[in-house]
């Protein structure tokens, strides 16, 4: 509990425990706020002006990897009274919110900081996170917390919105690629795991991040950012904000889909980073392929060259985890040999820690930080 950063961080400087070197420290960095990522209306996608939604998603996961939807069918007052309840969760006394930390990685819901690598990552992210399945709801829910006492109820409600717009928006995605109708159902979108992330004003936004430089690796992210900003894309070599607008999710690509789609579609690059005025909370849904399912580029999309191997999405996961999120490293080792004679492009040989073995929650991005140790 005392690691949590919400419980320990009011009016104490930073520590050195959270201070990243120059080369990934933000700085006092100005992102361009005359950038932004597309906006999309989603309020014409099922009438005479969906081809016309269809290419702007098109187009923006081609380029950034990253949109955001607005007249999504979501409501306004469940977005509100959601980020109200996840704002109450990290506002919890010391001892309501001891009943949810845990370090044991078997726990399906758990609270934890920083990363599941807290114990040996060199540098602490500056964050809490309360993680779930939401999928099968019967099954998980009972698992999520008690307190504050709306929790499973709102959650419920907007978990099982947050999968109809996911499977809303791939249906589009897929239309885009000319794939089949359905293609991204059934198992490719059978997981839906949530991340509450909740960023505490910091004494110095300069020398640490919320959460590192990271791709997510299922299918696609859903994500409910509040009001506060934070969230930053790598885009053309430079940092990007992301607008945090009112009603609006952010929607983006997963290292799974740019795979399906033989990097048609590019999964974005982002971190987020803290500010020193007031909390942030945000709350990611990642849709993702059930853990058995195998992944390869669509048949149709592979043309001259297939530029990944057929895999299991679990070795993808557990890659995934071992290279801290390296995201050229980890999409280099699922290459297809025939483009490299032989030898995937960037595969160095994997050391696995004992401690990657996946449990059923281990779905959303981590690790960002890398072990102590190790070289960059
Ligand atoms: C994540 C993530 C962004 C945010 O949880 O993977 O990128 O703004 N979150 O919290
Ligand atoms: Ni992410």
């Amino acid at each position: 509990m005392e690691k949590l950063v919400s419980s320990w961080s009011k009016n104490k400087p930073l520590p050195e425990s959270y201070i990243f070197p120059p080369e990934t420290r933000p700085g006092n960095l100005i992102v361009p706020t005359c950038k932004t990522i597309p906006v999309i209306d989603l309020c014409n996608a099922e009438g005479r002006n969906r081809t016309d939604i269809v290419q702007q998603i098109l187009k923006a996961s081609q380029e950034y990897g990253f949109f955001q939807v607005v007249n999504h069918g979501i409501s306004e007052n469940l977005m509100n009274e959601s980020m109200d309840v996840f704002n109450e969760l990290f506002e919890m006394p010391d001892e309501d919110k001891a009943i949810l930390y845990s370090e044991d990685p078997k726990k399906s819901c758990r609270l934890l900081t920083s990363s599941l690598n807290y114990d040996r990552e060199k540098v602490h992210q500056w964050r809490d996170n309360l993680r779930h399945p939401c999928h099968p709801l019967q099954d998980c829910i009972k698992h999520w917390p008690q307190k504050p006492i709306r929790y499973r109820e709102v959650v419920a409600a907007l978990s099982i919105e947050a999968k109809k717009l996911g499977l809303r928006i791939l249906e589009l995605v897929s239309e885009g690629l000319g794939l089949e109708s359905g293609y991204f159902g059934d198992k490719l979108s059978e997981a839906l795991h949530l991340f509450i992330n909740h960023y505490p004003p910091c004494p110095d936004p300069s020398l640490t991040l919320g959460i590192t430089k990271h791709c997510d690796p299922n299918l696609l992210t859903i994500l409910h950012q509040g009001d506060v900003h934070g969230l930053q894309i790598f885009n053309n070599e430079e940092w990007i904000g992301v607008e945090p607008l009112p009603n609006a999710f952010v929607v983006n690509i997963g290292n799974q889909l740019q795979i399906i789609s033989n990097n048609k579609l590019k999964s974005g690059e982002h971190r987020v980073v803290t500010n020193s005025r007031v909390a942030r909370t945000t709350a990611a849904f990642f849709i993702a392929p059930s853990e058995d399912s195998i992944i390869e580029p669509a048949i149709s999309l592979v043309g001259e060259a297939s530029v990944y191997r057929a895999f299991e999405y679990k070795d993808f996961l557990l890659d995934y985890l071992s290279h801290m999120g390296n995201n050229e490293v980890v999409l280099g080792r699922f290459e297809s040999q025939s483009l490299n004679n032989g030898t995937p492009v960037n595969a160095p040989p994997i050391q696995r820690s004992p401690k990657f073995e996946l449990s059923r929650l281990d779905h959303g991005p981590d690790y960002p930080s890398r072990p102590k140790g190790t070289l960059e």
